[in-house]
């Protein structure tokens, strides 16, 4: 007889239903597997048979045939064993089949039928929502990450034994329940912008990177700062909505390469900061076994790229396109992932070798050859593509040995958070959540400037020769910095500030 049953694969970050159809026939004993499965999943058919036995059922003798569909989806991973094996069992009359169509399966077997925890297990059950379906049968291990969806009732069970007994007649208080309050993930040490002294242009340039979600460049002498402010950086963004705290958790759920499951949704936004001589497979993702890349681990967080001329120019190249796009495109043999690259770049870099130009207090010994050539090794179209340039001059020893005098990042963030909701309120029927993702059409919609914001926004883009795509970075830019000052209307002084963050414009032309 033929058995069908419901499990997920994984494609990107998102799962898609498969249906796992298993028909046994008189015949020589064989086993086969169609429909786009890896090599896990061929594999499968020695790990079903040895947990089948081992759970106690003879294993069927005659012609097994296992058909994976939909067939023009690549299945990947061992995580359909379980859903394999019911199929086996239920197809060869081993179990009823009554209750089977009534749920979903997930999980790796071992040889002896314990079910092992697999990859994916969030997305599965986000995608398991909606489909009539009364649960989702997962290992114990992915029970808290499947059930931070909240989308269908999650059965956990250890053993195919288990699961047995369980749809012989299925008992809803069986299900996981989630601690109601589960406790955030707590980084162990606490970093505060108040540690960073002076500055205060470039913590005011942060703010605004942080309210309008723009990208900034940190640029000025070694030891002013630039790193420390870079990594204090989280602590003035807004919180995650749980729309993109599920996002990132689901990014774990399926890049994890150690095994662990995601044991809490994601509460801090990530920020990762991949070392210059990282390769531009490791940053944007690929290889042969596809991963996501830094860009996504970073999304809706953080990438901080310290050293940013020591980066590989090719390495420094393929950012363009997902910070274009917020979202890359991972090639492999038969088809390309979709992976989401929503996220901050923040960079860090000297402005010559030696580190000193634009300082007002120390002198650049460099060629001006020198000069061309190290900033150079940054493109042209990557700093246009980042909104401000901060500069970060180093202290002078009096600065230093001075006490903390600036603001706490909570009273900063405060003030991030007022204007990303001002912005969520503008972008509710909109597809994009902050300033800086505006298309040029709702820069139209939602920069307008009064006739001297103009006349200083033409005589910007003339006397530095600005590009098109500077002059909407700009429109960007006051946007945000009208919201923070809780100002409905771009005014003049708004647009000034933003002329200001665009240091590099100037040096460059
Ligand atoms: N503004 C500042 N306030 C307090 N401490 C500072 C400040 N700037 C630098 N320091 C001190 O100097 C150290 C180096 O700072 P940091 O690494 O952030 O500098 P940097 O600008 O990144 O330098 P480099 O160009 O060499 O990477 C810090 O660990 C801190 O102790
Ligand atoms: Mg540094
Ligand atoms: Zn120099």
């Amino acid at each position: 007889m033929l058995a069908r049953i419901h499990s997920f694969g994984i494609n990107g970050i998102d799962a898609f239903p498969v249906t796992i159809e298993v028909d046994v026939a008189r015949g020589l004993p064989s086993m086969q597997v169609v429909g786009l499965p890896d090599s896990a999943v061929r594999e499968s058919k020695e790990r079903v048979r040895s947990a089948i036995k081992n759970a106690g059922f003879d294993f069927p003798c005659g012609r097994i045939t296992i058909n994976l569909s939909p067939a023009d989806m690549k299945k990947e991973g061992p995580a359909f064993d379980l859903a394999i094996a019911f199929g086996i069992l239920a197809a060869s009359e081993k179990i009823p089949s009554s209750n089977l169509d009534r749920f979903a399966f997930l999980g790796e077997l071992s040889l002896s039928g314990t079910i092992l925890p697999a990859t994916g297990a969030l997305p599965s059950a986000i995608a398991c929502g909606g489909r009539g379906l009364q649960g989702l049968i997962v290992p114990p291990g992915n029970s808290i990450e499947s059930a931070l969806a909240d989308t269908v009732a999650i059965f956990p069970f250890g053993t195919l034994g288990e699961v047995v007994r369980f749809l012989d007649q299925p008992d809803d208080t069986a299900a996981f329940k989630a601690e109601t309050n589960p406790a955030p993930d707590i980084s162990g040490e606490t970093i505060d912008l108040i540690d960073v002294k002076g500055q205060t242009h470039a913590k005011r340039g942060l703010e605004v990177a942080a309210a309008g979600g723009h990208n900034a460049l940190l640029i000025g002498s070694p030891g002013g700062g630039k790193t420390m402010l870079a990594r204090r950086m989280l602590t003035i963004l807004p919180p995650m909505t749980r729309e993109e705290s599920l996002e990132v958790t689901r990014i774990w759920s399926v890049a994890r390469s150690n095994g662990r499951a995601a044991k809490n949704l994601a509460h801090e936004r990530p920020l990762r900061s991949p070392h210059h001589t990282a390769s531009h497979i490791s940053l944007v993702g690929g290889g042969t076994d596809p991963k996501p890349g830094e860009v996504t681990l970073a999304h809706n967080g953080i990438l901080f790229l310290d050293e940013l001329p020591e980066f590989a120019r090719r390495t420094l190249e393929s950012l363009r396109q997902p910070m274009e796009d917020h979202f890359v495109t991972v090639a492999r043999a038969a088809r390309t992932l979709r992976f989401p690259s929503r996220f901050m770049l923040i960079a860090a870099m000297n402005p010559c070798p030696c580190g000193n130009l634009m300082d007002p207090r120390r002198k650049c010994r460099c060629a001006a050859a020198d000069i061309t050539r190290y900033m150079g090794r940054v493109s042209g179209p990557l700093l246009e593509r980042i909104d401000l340039h901060l500069q970060v001059p180093a202290l002078t020893a009096r600065e230093l040995g001075s006490a903390p005098d600036g603001e706490p990042s909570a009273k900063v963030r405060e003030r991030t958070i007022k204007a990303r909701a001002r912005q969520s309120e503008r972008f509710k029927d909109e597809k994009v959540f902050a300033n800086a993702q505006m298309t040029s059409n709702q820069i139209k919609k939602y920069c307008g400037l009064d006739n001297e914001g103009r006349k200083l926004l033409h005589d910007a883009v003339d006397m530095l020769g600005l590009s098109a795509r500077v002059h909407d970075k700009l429109l960007k830019l006051s946007r945000t910095i009208a919201d923070l000052a809780g100002s409905e209307n771009i005014k003049p002084e708004h647009l000034a500030e933003a002329v200001g963050y665009r240091c590099l414009d100037k040096i460059n032309n």
